[in-house]
């Protein structure tokens, strides 16, 4: 009963707040380091989309981790991201861990033969991280929850939440806020559970809804976008829960301006980078 409390709606007022400060006497290394590991034969899109998302939102230096076939393609599609190669030797990623501050895993990774992987990364890797897509399928398949941090930020849609907790999906969109509460105190991260009203959950109970964004972020490739966003914010110093809502409230805002525009039919996940100087610049 306590909780049913610490409910909130996410409004301009609390997101104007947590924009990360730009000052004139900085450069790249003022702004932070991400990395993205995600991308697999045929789903090489989540991860360009994820980068153009974090460059957009003002990351200082981005590094992409794929699998070798897709690292012309990632070269070619992202001027401003430096592509690793995944190798299969493990300990020769952890040099390229070492480089980011900030990780977003799992956007079109696949969940073929990447169990190995996934567990290495979250066990080396200590900074804030973003567990997004098939990083969320296939930790739902390990059924460690003790990978999961505090620092962590979990971005299911209500499919994904229903194979991390094992809930079905009736029971998940019956009742997404006490279910997002109830995940994030248990696991000890923020949970965002996506959907038309994206829910914020927080390790200590508290709840965030976000009303901005429309039906034409129903296209594949729209997640991909929210957590590259995400990883920019991490990257520039906020913690995980204003970034994850300041984040969703930005991949939202977003979606309405490119909407004024293109429309609800048309809006495609590779416009939301464009909207987010527009919305970025409704907080300052
Ligand atoms: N109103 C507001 N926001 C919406 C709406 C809506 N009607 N519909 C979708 N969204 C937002 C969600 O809140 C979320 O931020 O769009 C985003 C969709 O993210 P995902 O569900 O993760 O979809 P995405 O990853 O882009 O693509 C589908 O999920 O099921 C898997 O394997 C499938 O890889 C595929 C992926
Ligand atoms: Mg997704």
């Amino acid at each position: 009963a306590e909780y049913q409390t610490k409910t909130y709606w996410l409004t301009e007022d609390i997101v104007k707040k947590l924009l990360p400060k730009r000052r004139q006497d900085s450069h790249k290394g003022s702004y932070g380091t991400g990395i993205i590991v995600g991308g697999s034969k045929g789903m090489s899109g989540a991860v360009i989309l994820a980068a153009n998302a974090a460059l957009r939102t003002g990351i200082g230096l981005l590094y992409t981790l794929v699998d070798r076939e897709l690292v012309n393609i990632i070269e070619n599609s992202s001027y401003e991201s430096i592509t690793l190669e995944i190798e299969e030797n493990l300990d020769k990623i952890k040099p390229y861990l070492d480089k980011a501050q900030t990780l977003l895993i799992g956007p079109g990774f696949s969940t073929e033969n990447r169990e190995e992987l996934l567990i290495y990364i979250l066990k080396k890797f200590t900074g804030k991280t973003i567990i997004d897509g098939d990083g969320l399928n296939l930790l739902a398949r390990i059924k460690d929850y003790s990978l999961i941090r505090e620092n962590h930020i979990l971005t299911p849609h209500p499919k994904e939440m229903s194979r991390l907790t094992g809930l079905t999906l009736e029971e998940i969109l019956k009742d997404p806020i006490n279910i997002t509460r109830e995940y994030s105190k248990q696991y000890g991260c923020t949970i965002v559970l996506k959907g038309s009203t994206t829910c914020i959950g927080t390790k200590g109970g508290e709840i965030y809804l976000n009303t901005t964004g429309n039906n034409g972020l129903a296209t594949g490739g729209s997640g991909d976008v929210l957590g590259g966003i995400i990883l920019g914010l991490l990257a520039q110093g906020l913690g995980v829960e204003e970034g994850a809502n300041l984040g969703v409230y930005l991949h939202g805002k977003a979606a309405d301006i490119i909407a004024e525009e293109k429309g609800y039919f048309s809006l495609l996940p590779r416009d939301l980078p464009k909207g987010l100087p527009l919305a970025i610049k409704t907080l300052y």
